[in-house]
């Protein structure tokens, strides 16, 4: 029987398209049809795979609006985001083009002249790739560009709420002259793919973008096998602003981050941590950027913020809401939404908390959606306490124009991304990645490559040379 994936729009519930269900035994074949290919990918010159992920990046420029209406259709963002996705997404197949081509050794000097010690990188295999619905061409491009840059051959399972984006991108890739077997999709059931992935010995390395729960699930389920991970998990991002702030910058910045995908990103701000001196200030500053926000389909001029994904999502943030007004917090903005639970969508108008305890469940589990806790602090050490007492380790921002106080919040925040003066730090060109339960590994940057690859050493003997 042939199983299918209704694709649904969030923001109206229609339903867009559907597609296939594989069967494990189609995905078995796309296991060994990648593990195959591998040899003669691996093979290939490191210029002409640049050239071929250059192309994949052009061909999808040359579909950029088509993509972004897709993106916006299926995921529900506002199509300015979508377009940016786009972007994002050209970028980290741009940079991995180049990387490709700086993929070096080293030699090392022996401790005998008689020897020479070589270094040298190999692709690790065919790698298999788990992708989120919140960015769903982004976080398969930030995977498949160093993969392919180094040698390795991939296949992605994208979220099984938004999986036309990533089929379409894996389709240009082939436009562009990128082998089939070389990059493949297969659509089903996380969990079950999920499994065949991790048991699979032609599967050299997982990589996921996620749930820390599934994540922990797959690291454990990759042991048996030895496989290399890369975990982009949960984050819980402190926002601190400190006195001396500037409170324009730092309100507006603070909505970027807040509110980017309708809150729906694991580098969100989702806990507003600000001085007791200029709480006040910063919280009118902050609403009045708030308020110019516009709720709406996605696909309709002037959205600033789309639908919740699902009403799964819908509940959690709701329950968060509800938990921390019943503990005295109060709702300065927002807490009001607009829902149809038979048709299928969920929007949540911005909501700002202020009176916000530590013991409000907001304060300890993401939210990923557009809900502002703020509270207060009044040293810096209280700050720090505040924003590290947390199992992630992702994204941390903080505003200050104290170079001393900058560096030491620098230092003693324990997350991998940090944003001063900046809510919006992402870039194909930075490592991103989480500390903590956030995840392992890096992916952007000259970092985002190394997972990718083996390190082979070899020393030669018997060089002494008499003439
Ligand atoms: C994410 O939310 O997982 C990614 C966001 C980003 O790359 O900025």
């Amino acid at each position: 029987m042939e199983r299918k994936i209704d694709v649904t729009n969030p923001a109206t519930g229609e339903i867009i398209d559907s597609v296939q269900m594989h069967s494990e035994s189609e995905i078995r074949t796309a296991i060994n049809k990648g593990a195959n290919a591998f040899f003669n990918w691996s093979k290939t010159n490191a210029h002409k795979r640049a050239q071929l992920l250059k192309n994949w990046a052009q061909v999808v420029m040359n579909h950029k609006q088509e993509l972004a209406n897709l993106m916006t259709l299926e995921n529900g963002k506002p199509l300015k985001e979508s377009l940016g996705e786009v972007d994002y997404s050209v970028d980290y197949l741009e940079w991995y083009a180049e990387e490709a081509k700086r993929i070096y050794g080293r030699t090392i000097p022996a401790n005998d002249g008689s020897k020479r010690i070589i270094v040298t990188k190999e692709p690790i295999g065919l790698v298999a790739a788990i992708t989120p619905w919140n960015f769903p061409a982004a976080m398969m491009a930030r995977k498949a560009a160093p993969a392919l840059a180094a040698g390795c051959t991939f296949i992605v399972k994208p979220a099984s709420e938004t999986p036309l984006t990533g089929m379409k991108f894996i389709e240009l890739a082939h436009e562009a002259g990128i082998p089939k077997d070389v990059i493949q999709y297969v659509n089903g059931k996380g969990s079950d793919i999920g499994s065949i992935f991790t048991e699979s010995e032609a599967v050299r390395k997982i990589t996921f973008t996620g749930s820390t729960a599934v994540g922990k699930s797959l690291i454990k389920n990759s042991a048996n096998t030895v496989k290399h991970v890369t975990m982009e998990l949960g984050g819980h991002a402190p926002l601190i602003v400190a006195k001396d702030a500037d409170l324009d910058l730092a309100a507006k910045q603070a909505v970027a981050s807040k509110f980017r995908n309708a809150g729906q990103t694991c580098v969100c701000a989702n806990r507003i941590i600000v001085h007791e001196d200029v709480v006040n200030t910063f919280t009118e500053k902050f609403i009045q950027e708030v308020e110019k926000l516009k709720v709406g389909n996605g696909l309709d001029d002037g959205t600033d913020i789309g639908p919740i994904i699902n009403k799964q999502g819908f509940e959690k943030i709701t329950d968060q809401i509800k938990d921390a007004i019943e503990k005295g917090a109060t709702a300065k903005i927002g807490n009001s939404f607009e829902t149809n639970e038979s048709e299928g969508y969920f929007f949540i108008q911005p909501t700002v908390l202020t009176e916000v305890t530590t013991d409000m469940t907001i304060m300890h589990e993401e939210t990923f959606g557009p809900v502002a806790p703020i509270l207060t602090f009044s040293t810096a050490e209280e700050a720090v306490e505040l924003a590290n007492s947390t199992p992630f380790g992702l994204a941390a921002y903080f505003f200050t124009s104290d170079y001393r106080l900058g560096t030491y919040l620098h230092d003693h925040l324990k997350f991998g991304i940090i944003g001063w003066n900046d809510g919006g730090p992402s870039a194909a060109h930075a490592p991103f990645g989480g500390m903590k339960e956030s995840g392992l590994g890096r992916e952007g940057g000259i970092e985002g490559i190394e997972p990718y690859l083996e390190t082979k050493y070899m020393s030669i003997g018997g060089l002494s040379f008499n003439g």
